[in-house]
């Protein structure tokens, strides 16, 4: 598992365009630990990585959007809170992905990234720990297992809300701004952006979970 330890002060960068900034959040003067990065279980994870998801998608990414507008990009993920055992399951098969990174603090989830060796699939830090650092940290081992399957570039389709987060970690603009279909939602605007990847230290620990993992999700 990595251990996450926080950097010096962290100063707030300059928004672009008109993406908005996060607002800044006050450091804990007690915890230097933010989070650990380790690979998602499914049949612990499913539900908070699910709840995680739909909270933050909502809030950072749809709330221009009427709720019924919303309900239709969140898919499946509206659901979240439900005990609908069809739900929980529906939610569950939509996490799934070659590889699936969750940031835990102390046994909570703070953050979930998705993706496979070629593209980053989806991004999510709770709101309250926005610019602590965890979103990097995601990144940064989703990279190094993407390597170690063979990935040598990295695509993502970026919200409008994480592109100086994507340009911060050293993600480029591929093409001008795009629009495509999000679940049952049509039109959602995003920045396709790449990253050509270095090889990037050893993550051979997290690495061979996760491969063993995305063996099983191919199976
Ligand atoms: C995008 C997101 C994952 C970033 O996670 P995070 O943990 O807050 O990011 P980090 O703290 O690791 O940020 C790393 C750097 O990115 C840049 N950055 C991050 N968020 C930023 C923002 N809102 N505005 C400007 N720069 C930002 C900063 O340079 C930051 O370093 P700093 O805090 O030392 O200045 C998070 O904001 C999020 O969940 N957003 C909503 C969901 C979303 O849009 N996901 C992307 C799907 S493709």
């Amino acid at each position: 598992m990595a251990r996450l330890l926080s950097g010096g002060p962290r100063t707030h960068g300059t928004s672009r365009g008109s993406v908005p900034l996060a607002p800044r959040l006050p450091r804990p003067d007690d915890s230097r630990i933010v989070a650990t990065i380790r690979v998602y279980e499914e049949e612990t994870d499913a539900r908070a990585v699910g709840r995680l998801i739909a909270d933050t998608f909502g809030r950072y990414n749809l709330s221009h959007f009427p709720p019924v507008e919303r309900d239709l990009f969140l898919g499946p993920f509206r659901h979240a809170t439900s005990d609908d055992p069809a739900h929980r399951a529906e939610i569950a098969r939509m996490i799934r992905s070659e590889i699936v990174l969750v940031a835990d603090d102390a046994g909570e989830i703070v953050g979930v990234l998705r993706g496979r060796a070629e593209r980053l699939g989806s991004l999510f830090v709770r709101g309250d720990r926005h610019r602590g650092g965890i979103g990097r940290a995601l990144v940064e081992w989703f990279e190094k297992l993407a390597w170690l399957q063979g990935g040598r570039r990295v695509h993502v389709a970026a919200t409008p809300y994480a592109v100086p987060f994507y340009l911060a970690v050293g993600y480029k603009r591929s093409t001008g701004a795009r629009r495509m279909k999000v679940f049952e939602g049509s039109n959602y605007l995003y920045q396709p952006m790449k990253k050509v990847l270095a090889p990037t230290g050893d993550g051979s620990e997290l690495g061979a979970s996760a491969c063993a993992r995305a063996q099983a999700a191919r199976r």
